[in-house]
């Protein structure tokens, strides 16, 4: 079956990884026909919008977009466009793995879960204004609808996954009302499920225990915010951020992005590991139910790190970026003809 998939190269080194994930995902015999949209500052540079029609209309009409990073200009500037994007599309799960790879050296080579963030409200509203000079308030919205609809999620994916519980991170000890109301829905939902564990952490406790003893976690829920942070902790615990894919679904449509950023520190020089990107990209032939295509490039990926002689600077190694999906390419194309 062919797809249509909505491609956003982003920015940094956001075209250096996509190429990458587009070479190992056409490598794999799946047919798609990619149709390449912008956001960010290249696209207020074409058309006055960071956040443009075609790129909406066209996420809309093909439901599956695999996106590069995007900057967000610090402190000024314009609003980040990937909040813009997942509100716009109502992408309201966000739905990260943590999982080690063969041979990345990390603190938990084992640990296995999957952290389900709320991506459409809580601080990220942008709800900010300058009370008096030198007073600045910041809105933080929890809603029941949001807060009912990512626990259901949560515990839907968990039964469907295989996963036996689900912990929901919070600090409703201090924002009884706000965190309160995510914690009630939560539990209201977890009636729902009996067969999935629930239980919960307040978020500064929930830190130290993903430091110190990580593998009682299994499926974590959390606000906007908490999500967002605790996913750059979790991906330290697995050997950094180039190993952190991402979902945001919706009901809409469904955006497969890493869990970093554009990395403008490293952006031009060929060197961004793209394995983060890339197992976004069997989340997105999981979702297309491209099954084969999605098991092919992961038994690829774990080989290409087994073998561990192809494996980027930011892991040890000293492959490039083109180098490392050479190897997985390769690694699909040896496989594919072992198994013909
Ligand atoms: P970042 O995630 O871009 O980089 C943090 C550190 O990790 C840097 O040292 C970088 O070199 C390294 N790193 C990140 N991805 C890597 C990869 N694939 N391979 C090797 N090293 C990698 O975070 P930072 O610097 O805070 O943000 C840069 C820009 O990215 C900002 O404008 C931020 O708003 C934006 N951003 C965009 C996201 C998105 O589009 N979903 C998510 C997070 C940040």
């Amino acid at each position: 079956m062919k797809h249509t998939i909505t491609l956003i190269p982003g920015d940094g080194i956001g075209p250096e990884i996509v190429a990458a994930t587009v070479r190992v995902i056409e490598a794999t015999g799946v047919d798609i026909e990619w149709e390449t949209q912008i956001l960010g500052a290249q696209a207020h540079e074409k058309y006055g919008t960071t956040i443009p029609d075609q790129t909406i209309e066209s996420i809309r009409k093909n439901k599956v977009a695999l996106k590069g990073p995007q900057m967000t200009p610090v402190g000024k500037g314009f609003t980040s466009v990937n909040v813009g994007l997942r509100k716009n599309l109502d992408l309201y799960a966000n739905v990260r793995p943590v999982k080690a790879l063969p041979n990345v050296p990390c603190r938990y080579p084992e640990l296995d879960l999957v952290i389900v963030r709320e991506n459409t409200e809580d601080l990220y509203a942008g709800l900010e204004h300058v009370v008096v000079p030198g007073v600045v308030e910041s809105i933080k919205i929890i809603t029941e609808k949001a807060s009912t609809r990512i626990a259901k999620y949560a515990f839907e994916y968990a039964r469907d996954n295989g996963r036996k519980k689900v912990t929901a991170v919070h600090k409703a000890n201090i924002m009884k009302l706000s965190d309160g109301l995510f914690l009630e829905c939560f539990y209201n939902q977890a009636k729902l499920f009996p067969d999935i564990e629930a239980d919960d952490k307040i978020i500064d406790n929930c830190c130290m225990q993903l430091v110190m003893r990580p593998e009682q976690f299994d499926v974590m829920v959390l606000e906007n915010l908490y999500g967002d942070i605790v996913s750059d902790l979790c991906a330290g615990l697995i050997g950094g951020l180039g190993l952190a894919p991402g979902a945001n679904i919706g009901e809409l449509g469904a955006v497969f992005e890493a869990v970093h950023g554009s990395a403008p520190d490293i952006a031009g020089q060929g060197i961004a590991n793209p394995t983060a990107l890339m197992l976004s990209a069997i989340q997105m032939l999981n979702h297309i139910g491209e099954r084969d295509a999605a098991a092919k490039l992961h038994d690829a990926i774990l080989a290409v790190f087994a073998d561990g002689t192809s494996i980027t600077r930011d892991l040890g190694g000293t492959a490039k970026t083109n180098e490392f999906a050479r190897a997985i390419e390769d690694k699909i194309k040896a496989n594919s003809a072992a198994t013909a």
